[in-house]
């Protein structure tokens, strides 16, 4: 298993080219099992999770086509990936596919509404809390769909097609939102979702359902319309940039000091979290390019912040904010309102010397003077590069196993921060 060493006490310098946004990527996807047409997706990261994606796609007998390096092109420019669902084979999703990555049980959606049925394996137990699927059920109901569950399986049935309905969520979830998504767009008739997410991927792909023809308003808002079509076709899509990639790298330089040009980041995709940056005291700066953020000499001052949905700040950005006060002068206070139990980084930022206490939802962070490297190791993709933001700032060597929850949602995290003057380093094995 591959490790990543740190040695903090690098300032960070230079320019980080910001990715395709892995959470856009994966229900685009997913998506791209609606049309029998060829979906094209350009700016798709190099991530484990979506080459996971792809050997689930491929079970269901989809043809996934990846475009290699043009001439001229460098490697900081996202893949293109042409989606082929011409003949579904299967319309099953086995558990071990699915426990592997719980985005893939949304292939539910496209798979009912185009073939009339699917048996997806229910994605179990996860390392940030429960995180059911009840309401992704719900809202598939609430368009007709006739569903059991069986054996760890969700079968879903709809034999005549889904139709319209009305979906209110209880609560606001972002799969919820592109199931109901996916699915209300080939259902009979009208579709109008209430309380649906706002995050900004959620209008990635409704951009992306409208150039395959389907006809979807008021996504972003929290009321969504959708009416449906009887066939969708192919398309072009570029992914938007990974708004969470853009806040983590923000973080380590906030941490580490110095001055990056985030490349092809957009500011209104993570507006909360920049401006907690700048009540840090980080000098956070939109440009044509990107954004700019820099601290040069300035302490970190302590913010208090709880996760929320979009447009609030969000819940994972929240364990790299919290490496980040780790370092602040004086006391933060960080909930987390999301998920119950994604506070696993706490004891391992507690190795590298951080003081954070827990009281339910609440971390209370005292800034400390110096962090102290050590080995450590993270079980969930966000966890893990709290753990890097730490390292970055601490004195020593920090070595992170586990790596490969980094390589499911950073694409080249070693080089981009080492670009930037990081003494950073994959130790392979
Ligand atoms: C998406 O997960 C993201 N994943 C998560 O990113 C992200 O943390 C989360 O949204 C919140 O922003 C992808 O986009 C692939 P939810 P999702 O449904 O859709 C509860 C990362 O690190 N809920 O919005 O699974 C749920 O338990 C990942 O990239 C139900 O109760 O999250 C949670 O408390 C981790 N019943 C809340 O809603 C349901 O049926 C929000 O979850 C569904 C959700």
């Amino acid at each position: 298993m591959d490790r990543i060493r740190i040695v903090g006490g690098q300032r960070l310098n230079g320019t980080i080219p910001i990715s395709g946004a892995k959470n856009a990527t994966l229900p685009l996807m997913i998506a791209g099992l609606l049309t029998e047409d060829t979906l094209v997706l350009e700016n798709v990261p190099r991530l484990a999770d979506v080459s996971q994606l792809q050997r689930i796609l491929g079970n269901h007998g989809v043809d996934i086509m990846i475009a290699g390096k043009r001439p001229g092109e460098n490697g900081n420019n996202g893949r293109t990936i042409h989606i082929s669902a011409k003949n579904i084979v299967d319309t099953t999703a086995p558990y071990e596919l699915v426990s592997k990555m719980r985005a893939s049980f949304w292939v539910v959606a496209p798979l009912v509404a185009r073939m009339g049925e699917a048996k997806v394996s229910l994605p179990g137990g996860c390392a940030i809390g429960t995180r059911p699927v009840d309401l992704l059920i719900m809202a598939l109901e609430k368009l007709g769909a006739e569903i059991e569950i069986d054996g760890g399986y969700v079968i879903a049935r709809a034999r005549k097609g889904l139709r319209g309905g009305e979906i209110v969520f209880p609560k606001v979830t972002v799969g919820g939102t592109h199931t109901a998504l996916m699915a209300a767009s080939l259902a009979r008739g009208t579709t109008v979702i209430e309380n649906a997410a706002r995050e900004p991927e959620i209008g990635d792909v409704a951009d992306c359902l409208n150039k395959m023809g389907a006809r979807i308003s008021g996504a972003g808002s929290s009321r969504i319309v959708v009416e449906g079509v009887a066939k969708l076709n192919g398309a072009r899509h570029a992914v938007l940039p990974d708004r969470i990639e853009t806040g983590t790298y923000a973080m380590a330089v906030a941490m580490a000091g110095g001055e990056v040009l985030l490349q092809n980041a957009r500011p209104e995709l993570l507006q909360a979290a920049l401006d907690v940056l700048a009540k840090t005291g980080v000098a956070v700066t939109p440009t044509n390019e990107g954004i700019r953020v820099a601290r040069n000499g300035a302490g970190l001052a302590p913010v208090d912040v709880a996760t929320a949905p979009f447009p609030g700040f969000p819940t994972d950005l929240q364990a790299q904010l919290m490496a980040l006060m780790t370092r602040a002068q004086g006391t933060s206070h960080i909930r987390e309102t999301i998920f119950e139990n994604r506070f696993m980084h706490v004891q391992e930022l507690a190795r590298l010397g951080a003081h954070i206490r827990l009281d339910g939802d609440t971390a209370t962070v005292e800034g400390v003077e110096k962090l102290k490297g050590a080995p450590v190791m993270a079980t969930d993709l966000r966890a893990s590069v709290s753990l890097v933001i730490a390292a970055l700032a601490a004195e020593g060597e920090t070595m992170i196993n586990r790596v490969y929850h980094l390589d499911r949602g950073f694409e080249r995290l070693e080089e981009k921060l080492g670009a930037c003057g990081a003494a950073i380093e994959r130790i392979s094995g």
